[in-house]
């Protein structure tokens, strides 16, 4: 079933979404001299597409400053209220992701035709994302609840929805994630946690990932 979502890809057009990719970095950032390393690395490596979260007094100025480069595509994470909805998308935020499912959130975000993937972790959650239209959410922390047995579970009974496990997903475990049929894509820090070596290291990673997602 995966075969509808390609491998990441280069292209960061206007058409370009956050669907096209199957590994989605997470940078939190903890120094704004990061920032550049981040973008240099995520393009030069083949992976042009991040989301930022918002923790910490760096988020927002981020989103906006990788988001203005125009060369990779850029999201909001940790988006916990409709305010930082609202800042993340006048930041340049092409796509939303929040580690837990809030309704107003997820609306709001509807509302202004930008893609968002809402954190879920239990049934009830995964209806509830199902009852606001949504099909493809993020699995968090599915590293600390089960992973690919969670995974799995779900797969049974929710057969039309994809899941992005997010938390503990490193380059040693991403391809059996990959490989999971109620995978759409798999986000984690493991990339863009790098960047205070520089750029190299980011596109280094970034590399082996896109090779990852490439054979599955
Ligand atoms: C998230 O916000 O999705 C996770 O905190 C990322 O977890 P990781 O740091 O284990 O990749």
């Amino acid at each position: 079933m995966t075969g509808e979502f390609s491998a990441s890809t280069a292209s960061t057009s206007s058409t370009a979404s956050l669907f096209d990719h199957r590994v989605v970095p997470l940078a939190s950032v903890a120094d704004p001299a990061h920032v550049d390393a981040i973008g240099d690395g995520l393009v030069t490596g083949g992976l042009p597409v991040v989301e930022v979260a918002l923790r910490g007094e760096h988020g927002l100025a981020a989103v906006q400053r990788l988001a203005e480069r125009g060369d990779l595509l850029v999201g909001a994470g940790t988006v916990l209220t409709v305010d930082q909805a609202r800042h993340s998308l006048d930041a340049g935020a092409s796509f939303i992701v929040t580690p837990g499912l809030d309704a107003d959130v997820v609306r709001f975000v509807q509302d202004a035709g930008v893609p968002i993937v809402p954190g879920v972790l239990t049934p009830t959650e995964v209806q509830a994302a199902i009852g606001l239209g949504l099909s493809r959410l993020k699995l968090f922390p599915a590293g600390v609840f089960g992973g690919l047995r969670l995974l799995s579970a779900y797969a049974d009974v929710y057969r039309d929805v994809r899941f992005m496990p997010s938390g503990g997903i490193r380059q040693d475990n991403l391809a059996e994630h990959l490989a999971h049929p109620a995978v759409f894509a798999a986000s984690g820090s493991w990339i863009t946690a790098l960047a205070a070596q520089g750029a190299d290291a980011v596109s280094a990673a970034a590399r082996v990932a896109v090779s990852v997602a490439t054979d599955r």
